[in-house]
């Protein structure tokens, strides 16, 4: 059956058999490898898009579904020259290991964001309870999403989405150090 979507802005049309899950159009089709399989049944979040603004696991939900709906990846949330500020804050604060949750972490905590701006630490766990991540580290993922929405909140209104979306220019050329990499914002925020 042939479907039509809008996935991170663009248009998308792609034959999907019935039984095609989204995680494996966006992956095998429309090759946007951000998001991850760890586990399929369900359980880990790696797999989290954004379906018209709201978080999903993309193993739990059929291509077909989305056809004539907007599906958010992790490309459409920043990019390597524009980092989203939930993505410069799991960066800044470590809040990734071997990185392969990181990416349904960030879709679900930039939902959790639009949902609630300033969440307690118990409410940024809860949030995030569908995500799970092998490597443990949750301390500082919690850390990075306080980071994030303390930026956010001081610099940027939280509407929908898109105006989630990066809130300050990319650097011209990113020192390779690390150093300087960091937006005023995000310096105040670690403070
Ligand atoms: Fe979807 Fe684990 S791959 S929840
Ligand atoms: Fe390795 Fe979360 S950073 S699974």
């Amino acid at each position: 059956m042939k479907i039509d979507l809008t996935v991170n802005g663009k248009r998308a049309s792609l034959d999907a058999e019935p039984r095609l899950l989204l995680v494996h159009a966006l992956r095998d089709e429309l090759g946007l490898t951000g998001t991850h399989v760890g586990c399929d049944t369900s359980s880990c979040g790696a797999c989290t898009v954004l379906l018209d603004g709201v978080s999903v696991k993309s193993c739990t939900v059929f291509a077909v579904q989305a056809h004539g709906h907007d599906v958010t990846t992790i490309e459409g949330i920043g990019n390597a020259a524009e980092l989203h500020p939930m993505q410069e804050a799991f960066w800044s604060s470590h809040g990734l290991q071997c990185g392969y949750c990181t990416t349904g972490m960030i879709v679900s905590a930039v939902d959790l964001l639009k949902r609630n701006p300033d969440p307690s630490d118990d409410e940024i766990r809860a949030g995030l309870e569908g995500n799970l991540c092998r490597c443990t580290g949750y301390e500082n993922i919690v850390k990075s999403v306080r980071v994030a929405a303390k930026a956010m909140r001081e610099h940027a209104p939280l509407h929908s989405v898109r105006d989630l979306m990066p809130i300050h220019p990319p650097a011209e050329t990113p020192p390779p150090s690390g150093e300087g990499i960091l937006t005023p914002a995000l310096e105040e925020a670690m403070t």
